[in-house]
């Protein structure tokens, strides 16, 4: 009986603490202050060759040019960032990060990069951009216009992210099952190493190594079934066991429906686990605002071949 009534207080007072703790988070849950609109249009002012080089090649396919047309090469990137078209007008951030030429035909290049505010309105806030940067366009023209269309196209993206929020509708759920169409060898190849850590083997279970993707996507399973977009980003191997990699990639839509869009997905992909869950951390076009996640799992494996397929079930919300 004593003992009984010792432990009901405590118990209470627990409860009290947890009912109290429900009760201030659903409180401030209550005042979430209201999303806000941005808009904002800035220019990247990129230099790729001189003393002020602002887009460096780091690393590429050994015996490759290094260059934004082959594909796997890395590039550094920490351009000024101007209010204005000129150079020199305001600067107000500057954009770091990486590119990777993306697609085998060099066709596309792979951006994470942080815009990172000095201005005395955002100082020290950052915005990231992750996403498949097609250069097809700008490389039917001049070499400055190249260079404009790269600002312009990065700047548009970050307009229409704000854009789209003023008329925001209501959150669409879209689930899908796609084939990632993976060739480790051969004249198909879509996964090349492009390096690693000097002295070991550049391979999926060697800690370090980095891999250029550009692998098509399929409706079915079958690689003979209808193309419907390419993964194209980057595999780390960052387990130090070998046993997972790093995955940062954009599935570039092309079929009629999603033509253009883009999904992100980024996540640890734990190579000896059946079922593989990675975040979707974003998308363009149709996809804008998307959230969720991925599965992926194999389908088909063929060692001999080098080949395998990887079945892939995306659940998203998006505008
Ligand atoms: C490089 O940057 C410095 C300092 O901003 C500037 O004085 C110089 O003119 C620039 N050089 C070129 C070739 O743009
Ligand atoms: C931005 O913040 C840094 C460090 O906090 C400070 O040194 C700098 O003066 C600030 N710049 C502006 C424009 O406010
Ligand atoms: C953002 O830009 C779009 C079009 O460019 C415009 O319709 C919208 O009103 C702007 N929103 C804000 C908050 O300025
Ligand atoms: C989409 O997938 C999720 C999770 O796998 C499931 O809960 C949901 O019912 C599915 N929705 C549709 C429309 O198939
Ligand atoms: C490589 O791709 C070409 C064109 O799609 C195809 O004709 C050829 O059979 C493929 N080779 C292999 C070994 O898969
Ligand atoms: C997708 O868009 C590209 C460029 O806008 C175009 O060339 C291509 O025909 C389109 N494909 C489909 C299937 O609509
Ligand atoms: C993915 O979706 C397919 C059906 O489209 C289903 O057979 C499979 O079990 C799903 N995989 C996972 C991991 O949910």
């Amino acid at each position: 009986m004593a003992q009984n009534v010792a432990t009901t207080p405590i118990k209470l007072s627990i409860l009290l603490l947890l009912a109290m703790f429900v009760c201030s988070h659903s409180q401030s849950e209550g005042v979430l202050p209201q999303l806000q609109k941005t808009n904002m249009t800035i220019y990247f002012q990129d230099r790729f060759a001189g003393p002020n080089t602002t887009t460096v090649p780091i690393t590429g396919i050994p015996g490759h040019l290094w260059t934004f047309g082959s594909f796997g090469t890395v590039f550094g990137i920490d351009s000024p960032i101007t209010q204005g078209l000129e150079g020199s007008s305001e600067q107000i951030a500057r954009g770091q990060g990486v590119h990777v030429t993306s697609a085998l035909d060099g066709s596309a290049t792979y951006v994470s990069i942080s815009i990172v505010f000095m201005n005395k309105e955002f100082n020290g806030s950052t915005l990231e951009i992750q996403v498949s940067h097609h250069l097809q366009m700008a490389q039917n023209v001049a070499t400055t216009p190249i260079k404009l269309s790269i600002l312009l196209l990065l700047a548009m993206f970050v307009c229409s992210h704000s854009q789209s929020e003023g008329v925001l509708p209501q959150l669409q759920k879209t689930n899908m099952t796609i084939y990632f169409q993976d060739r480790f060898a051969g004249p198909n190849t879509t996964t090349v190493p492009i390096t690693g850590i000097p002295g070991h083997l550049w391979t999926f279970g060697s800690f370090g190594t980095v891999f250029g993707i550009d692998s098509p996507i399929t409706q079915g399973l079958e690689g003979s079934s209808e193309q419907i977009a390419r993964g194209q980003g980057v595999h780390v191997t960052s387990a130090l066991d070998g046993s997972a990699t790093y995955v940062s990639i954009s599935i570039v839509f092309m079929n009629k429906e999603f033509n253009g869009s883009t999904l992100e997905i980024q996540g640890a992909n734990y190579l000896y686990v059946n079922v593989r869950e990675l975040a979707v951390v974003g998308g363009t076009g149709q996809f804008r605002y998307a959230r969720g996640f991925a599965t992926f799992e194999t389908a088909f494996l063929d060692m001999k071949a080098a080949y395998a397929v990887i079945r892939c079930n995306i659940t998203i919300e998006h505008y």
